[in-house]
C-alpha cells in the first residue's frame, strides 16, 4: 500500500501523560471524540502525586514522562495533568518537535466563555493552585474576569478509594467549597484529573447556579482542533487502539483506573522511565 507522509503521521498515535491514574479522564473524553485515534497513555504511578511536589520536581518528571511518549512516535503530546500543565507545559514545548497540549489553556477558555458574573472559581491540587496557571490564563483571555482559586487536596485520595457521594466526602467538599458561596461565582473550573468523578458532590455543595467545567472534555475539543489543522487526524475509519504504560503497580492501576475509563483498560505494561 501507499501512504503519503501526511498519511503515516496522521496515523501515528496521541500521546498522553498524567502522574497517574486521574488523566484517564481526559483520555477518555479524546476517545470520545475521535474514535478512530490511537493512543498511547503513559500513568507515572511510582511518582504520584505530583500535586504536592514543586515545580522543579515536576518539570523533570514530566520531560522524563514526554520523552517516553515521544521515543514510541507519538505525534502530539496532550499533558493531562493539571499540575504538569501548571508547571511545565513552557518546557515541553521548548523541547519537544511535535504539538504539546495541557489542559489549563482549554479549561480557562471554557470558563472565561460560560461566566456571566466575571467570577470564576478555580479548584485543584497544591501545586496547581499555588502556580497561579488558571487565574492567570482566564485573566490573560478576559481582565475583567475575576478568578477565585481554593486547593482541595483530599479529593484524589477520595476518588482514588471510591467515595465519590460518602458523607465523608460531601463534608469535605462543603468545608473546601464553603467560601465559594459568599464570593458569588456563577462558574467553577474543576482544575484537576480526579474531579469530574466528584461533580454530583460539587454541584450539590455549591448550591444551584454554578456552572462546572470539566477541562478534560474541553481539551479533547482543542486535541481535536490541533490535529485537524495539522491535517494529523486519523483517516483510517477504523475503532483506535489503546495502550497503557504505568511505573508502578499495573494491577492497581487496572483496578482503579476502570472506574476512570470503563472497563476496557484490562491491560498496563510496567516500564521503568530511565
Ligand atoms: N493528576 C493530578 C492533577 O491533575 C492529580 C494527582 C496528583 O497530585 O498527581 O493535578
Amino acid at each position: 500500500m501507499n501512504f503519503s507522509t501526511r498519511d503515516m503521521d496522521g496515523a501515528r498515535p496521541i500521546g498522553v501523560f498524567d502522574s497517574g491514574i486521574g488523566g484517564l479522564t481526559v483520555l477518555r473524553e479524546i476517545t470520545r471524540a475521535m474514535p478512530s485515534e490511537d493512543t498511547i497513555y503513559l500513568g507515572d504511578t511510582a511518582r504520584v502525586p505530583y500535586g504536592s511536589k514543586s515545580k522543579e520536581t515536576v518539570e523533570r518528571y514530566a520531560l522524563e514522562d514526554a520523552r517516553f511518549l515521544i521515543r514510541r512516535g507519538v505525534k502530539m503530546v496532550v499533558v493531562a495533568c493539571n499540575t504538569a500543565s501548571a508547571f511545565a507545559l513552557e518546557k515541553l514545548r521548548l523541547e519537544l518537535k511535535v504539538p504539546v497540549i495541557g489542559v489549563i489553556e482549554p479549561g480557562a477558555r471554557a470558563a472565561a466563555r460560560i461566566t456571566r458574573s466575571k467570577k470564576v472559581g478555580v479548584i485543584g491540587t497544591e501545586g496547581t493552585i499555588k502556580s497561579n496557571a488558571y487565574s492567570s490564563a482566564i485573566k490573560a483571555i478576559n481582565p475583567e474576569i475575576a478568578a477565585f482559586a481554593k486547593a482541595c487536596p483530599l479529593f484524589v485520595p477520595l476518588v482514588e478509594e471510591g467515595w465519590l457521594r460518602d458523607d465523608v466526602t460531601r463534608e469535605i467538599a462543603s468545608r473546601y467549597l464553603e467560601g465559594f458561596k459568599k464570593l458569588e461565582i456563577d462558574t467553577l473550573v474543576l482544575g484537576c484529573t480526579h474531579y469530574p468523578l466528584l461533580k454530583e458532590t460539587i454541584a450539590k455543595a455549591l448550591g444551584t447556579g454554578v456552572v462546572l467545567i470539566d477541562s478534560a472534555s474541553a481539551t479533547a475539543e482543542e486535541v481535536k482542533r490541533t490535529l485537524a489543522q495539522a491535517k494529523l487526524l486519523n483517516a483510517s475509519g477504523e475503532e483506535g487502539e489503546h495502550r497503557f504504560f504505568v511505573t508502578d503497580s499495573p494491577e492497581r492501576f487496572i483496578a482503579v483506573g476502570r472506574r476512570f475509563f470503563g472497563e476496557t483498560l484490562d491491560y498496563a505494561e510496567l516500564i521503568e522511565l530511565i
